[in-house]
């Protein structure tokens, strides 16, 4: 039971025959000052009911309410101020995580169902984007928030690896292209392609033409088109799987919007069934105007099918396979508009499962304040970003553990949490600029800090030999303690609101206060002196131990035990 819950029950257990439990409940603040206690009851609440000034309400409830759970309960003016036994709570808090360590804070609410999750999806023959990292990293701890609260995740990255732009490389590639120059560096040379391609058609536009003929070939299955294509996203993702191996997220499924190609002729007939389809100059198109929205493109004139074609397949298709409880994308807010009209057009069909649908939109990252653009080369190398990140851990590493045994291992972990703890940490929707030096930072609200602090309280309980007994009773009073204490207690609700909120920085703000609580903590109290409380701030340590490696777990990051 977290704070309130045990402030609510006592008030109730008094005014039950005038309020709901969750009337009570609703009515509780968070006092701003700590001197006015951890929760407070507004008393004028009651006023109307008992016809009494709120003073004199406050002053009779205090007197009868049963006080075993708090140290005092303070009445200011109006007001009720509960202050909770620390040693109670400590008590509780340290049992329950030493009897259920890393799943304490599990939940059941997602039981049997199923959060497809639609994360990363890079573009074939193109580098992976600052974007895509985000969405990679974003969607990998949604996957395992999700899952803490009972959910089985899918995580699904839809490439993109279907499209007009195939029709482009194709024709860039048969024109200005050679296969050795593709296969000593893939991306590099496709790309180089692919601005060519866009560059030259500028002067001449015949090159567009010929690259739709192209993309027409190769969604009716011409062999030579196929064959290239096949080429072209094979050598891409082996570029991608090395950036997925660095970050250490795998996925369930790589069905990308090639997969659908012979999916779409039914989303086509469902439209048409339903006379949804409208002709507008030989394309068509689905009209939203009822919900104020620009008319969905399904099919050109030419017969290619989109983008949105291929996500209406790819939706009914998650729908079929997993029956999800929530389909989840976690795409750019600038695809949002992409987003509402496919919701739209799916609810337009009769699928009432698309209010399940649920776009999970972040932030644009910039450089020196301006965007990135693929097409005009500007692009930050996520792989050099890991690889710097690393480096720049092993020097850190080298000078201040030099004995350590596993040290590139750890410096991988150190490194790449880095860049991973830097994209959570703050609220998924806000821009942020990208600099290198901001991004490795050790110090400070960073991953490297939390984990530096999770090997400090191992190497504690191991210089201590501790181990924690389930059985036992540990008490704690003090102030240090009791800071440790309140986040480590409020931990079930903080995933909770993770999870509601689709918001890993929910947990990564979570992680920097623990680490900063226990750190002064441990600066200020003699965590091994000899007295009859010292197994008791071991098993807080221990506690922390459990609770910022899950923190960590669930944000994709490792804990190594010592750096
Ligand atoms: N490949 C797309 C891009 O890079 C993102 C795909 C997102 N997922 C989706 N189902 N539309 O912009």
């Amino acid at each position: 039971m977290n704070n309130k819950e045990i402030v609510a029950k006592a008030i109730f257990e008094v005014v039950k025959d005038d309020l709901t439990l969750a009337q009570v409940q609703g009515l509780l603040e968070n006092p701003k000052a700590a001197d006015h206690g951890d929760v407070a009851f507004p008393a004028f609440a009651l006023a109307k009911v008992y016809r009494k000034a709120p003073q004199q309400i406050a002053q009779e409830l205090a007197e009868k309410i049963d006080g075993t759970s708090f140290e005092k309960v303070a009445v200011v003016g109006p007001y009720l101020n509960f202050f909770m036994s620390k040693g109670n709570i400590s008590q509780s808090v340290l049992a329950k995580i030493i009897s259920e360590k890393e799943h304490y804070g599990d939940a059941a609410i997602g039981l049997g169902q199923t959060v497809p999750i639609d994360m990363s999806s890079p573009n074939i023959a193109k580098p992976i984007s600052m974007g895509h990292l985000r969405s990679t990293v974003i969607g990998n701890s949604i996957g395992f928030i999700m899952e803490k609260i009972g959910y089985q995740p899918i995580r699904i990255n839809h490439l993109g690896d279907w499209g007009t732009q195939f029709g482009k490389l194709i024709v860039a590639y048969k024109k200005w292209g050679a296969e050795a120059a593709v296969k000593a560096d893939p991306i590099k040379e496709l790309l180089r392609l692919y601005v060519d391609f866009h560059e030259k058609a500028e002067t001449e536009p015949a090159l567009e033409d010929e690259a739709r003929a192209w993309f027409k070939k190769l969604e009716e299955g011409d062999e030579e088109a196929i064959s290239l294509w096949q080429w072209f996203r094979e050598e891409s993702l082996k570029e991608f799987n090395k950036i997925y191996d660095l970050l250490g997220v795998s996925f369930d499924s790589m069905n990308g919007e090639a997969f659908y190609n012979d999916k779409m002729t039914e989303i086509v007939d469902l439209l048409e069934a339903k006379h949804l389809l409208k002709e507008d100059q030989g394309a068509e198109i689905v009209d939203l105007s009822a919900y104020d929205l620009n008319p969905a493109l399904i099919k050109k004139s030419d017969g290619a099918t989109l983008y949105i074609t291929r996500d209406l397949a790819a939706a009914l298709y998650r729908k079929r396979t997993y029956n999800f409880a929530k389909s989840i994308y976690v795409v750019g807010n600038e695809q949002s508009y992409h987003f509402k009209q496919l919701k739209a057009v799916l609810k337009e069909m009769g699928f009432d499962w698309s209010d399940e649908i649920a776009h999970v939109a972040f932030g644009l990252i910039t450089q020196g304040g301006k965007k990135l653009s693929t097409r005009k080369g500007k692009i930050i190398l996520l792989e050099k970003v890991l690889m710097e990140a690393t480096e720049l851990a092993k020097a850190q590493i080298i000078e201040k553990n030099p004995t350590l045994a596993n040290k590139d291992e750890v410096a991988q972990q150190v490194g790449v949490g880095a860049v991973i703890f830097h994209d959570l940490k703050n609220d998924r929707m806000n821009n942020f600029d990208f600099d290198l030096e901001e991004v490795v930072r050790f110090e400070g609200e960073t991953g490297p800090y939390v984990q530096y602090s999770h090997a400090r309280a191992m190497s504690i309980l191991a210089k201590a030999a501790f181990m924690p007994d389930a059985m036992a009773v540990y008490s704690l009073q003090d102030e240090n303690s009791w800071e440790v204490i309140k986040l480590l207690q409020q931990y079930p609700d903080t995933v909770l609101a993770a999870a509601d909120k689709y918001e890993p920085s929910v947990i990564a703000k979570h992680a920097i206060k623990l680490a900063q609580a226990f750190n002064k903590f441990y600066a200020n109290v003699k965590v091994l002196a000899e007295d009859e409380e010292k197994n008791a701030r071991l098993a807080l340590v221990y506690a922390v131990t459990v609770i910022l490696k899950e923190d960590l777990r669930l944000l994709g990051l490792q804990a190594p035990e010592k750096m």
